[in-house]
């Protein structure tokens, strides 16, 4: 059976981590910029101001992603770049870019799927409170209402937000992301209901004014849980273990996916946060619950759990010396196959894994070229546990590796590569990677070859 005949192959990346370009064409500061200038915040005091410079190598790059076959690239939009300030004067050469990058993407017949927001959080809204406002909502709808006017002609594959889980709970709670925040869990869960209800004004601004049909979603992470086997005790255990609340804090689905999908929040969300969570106004919820049409997430690893034989769950320690990713993530292929189903059984709608990937120690070989068998070996057996949730019946609309090139891994800075694509950052060189290579038969066979 394999994967259906109309499915999308793409590859992600994100704003702040590829465009540079940072203090170029009248873009504004974000969040981002700001932590990269605090000693000690970033390896190697790395920062996203030039990087890849994709702000300046578009024909390149979408030259590139052509060559290997993509039928998709899944871009973020630099929110300071198309308001410097976050609201108010909108910057025309932030808008010129990305007609630029959309257009050449077109015209190698690549689909672009937007995420308007990847964690580069406009540094002025910051200062006026972010996303603890009340008026962040409307900030984030009047943004989105600016990008859906410019490029929706051609643009018809949308994501709201890209993991609250982290821009919240790594951003304002651990203070480990920018902006760099250690917030009380009442102010990141009033944070977090802006952020939604943020979500809901988007995709209604993306619904209600879009000029082409809109597919709409969002790229939570994708918390995942892994059965120890396929006893029906032990699916229960992993679909329960998913969809629950089992710590305060913001590693979960549902705090987050149930507002957005059912338009409340998960029962055991009160339980566990009580009166630290929001108060909750009369129409937010209704707000927050827009249609959606595709369960967007960005999947890399799962946890495996069992039932304990007395109705309980518990999590199944990995064997000693097990695979890990150069970010030290274990390589879990299933979770891509229970991930997805479990999503789907859940909230009833198709599935787009917006990323999956791994960061490998790539290097230029002395033959000139980069030789990434691990990325080959892991996406492979992911693959082939995505391909098999298709054919036990979850529809998949599609699937974006994470990364289309090498980029500014957050706190790791560059030390970290993720891409298809090697990037030579003093040169700004790019070498496809085998990887690239193989995920161009992959496509070309749409995964027969796997
Ligand atoms: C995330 C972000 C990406 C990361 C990637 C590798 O999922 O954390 O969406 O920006 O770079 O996942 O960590």
């Amino acid at each position: 059976m394999g994967f259906p005949k109309d499915f999308i192959w793409g590859a992600s990346a994100a704003s702040y981590q590829v465009e540079g370009g940072a203090n170029v064409d009248g873009r504004g500061p974000s969040v981002w910029d700001m932590l990269c200038r605090q000693p000690g915040r970033i390896w190697n005091g790395d920062t996203g101001d030039v990087g890849c410079d994709h702000y300046h190598h578009v024909d390149e790059d979408t030259r590139l992603m052509g060559e290997i076959g993509l039928h998709a690239y899944r871009l973020s939009i630099s929110w300071p770049r198309i308001l410097p300030e976050g609201t108010g004067a909108v910057n025309a050469r932030g808008l010129d870019f990305y007609d630029r990058l959309i257009d050449a993407l077109l015209a190698r017949k690549i689909q672009p799927w937007v995420t308007l927001f990847h964690w580069d959080y406009p540094l002025a809204l910051y200062h006026r409170g972010g996303w603890l406002s009340p008026d962040s909502p409307k900030w984030f709808a009047d943004y989105a209402a600016i990008v859906v006017d410019k490029i929706s002609d051609r643009v018809g594959h949308w994501m709201t937000q890209n993991e609250p889980q982290c821009y919240l709970g790594l951003g304002l709670r651990d203070g480990i992301h920018a902006p760099g925040d250690k917030l009380g869990l009442q102010q990141v869960l009033l944070a977090n209901h802006h952020s939604l209800l943020a979500h809901g004004l988007a995709a209604q601004v993306i619904r209600g004014q879009a000029k082409t049909t809109p597919l709409i979603g969002a790229a939570p992470v994708g918390v995942t849980s892994i059965p120890a086997t396929d006893s029906p005790a032990d699916i229960e255990a992993a679909r329960r273990r998913m969809f629950s609340i089992t710590a305060p804090g913001m590693w979960n689905n549902t705090l987050f996916t149930d507002p957005m999908f059912f338009g409340t929040y998960p029962d055991d969300a009160f339980d566990v946060f009580g009166k630290d969570m929001p108060a909750i106004g009369p129409d937010d919820m209704a707000t927050i619950h827009q249609p959606l049409d595709f369960f967007g997430a960005n999947i890399y690893n799962g946890a495996t759990v069992r039932a304990d034989g007395q109705g309980g769950i518990e999590e199944v320690k990995r064997e000693v010396g097990h695979a890990l990713t150069h970010m030290d993530w274990p390589v879990t292929p299933k979770a891509l196959y229970w991930g997805p189903r479990f999503f789907h059984e859940r909230y009833r709608v198709p599935i787009v894994i917006t990323e999956n990937g791994l960061a490998s120690c790539d290097w230029v070989a002395v033959d000139g070229q980069v030789h990434d068998p691990q990325r080959i070996d892991f996406l492979t057996r992911y693959l082939r546990e995505y391909r098999r949730a298709s054919e036990d019946g979850v529809p998949v609309l599609g699937y974006f590796q994470w990364s289309i090139m090498d980029n500014f891994e957050w706190t790791f800075g560059y030390a970290r590569r993720f891409g298809l694509i090697y990037v030579d950052y003093p040169t700004g060189k790019r070498i496809p990677k085998d990887s690239a290579r193989w995920y161009a038969q992959v496509i070309a066979t749409n995964g027969e070859c796997l």
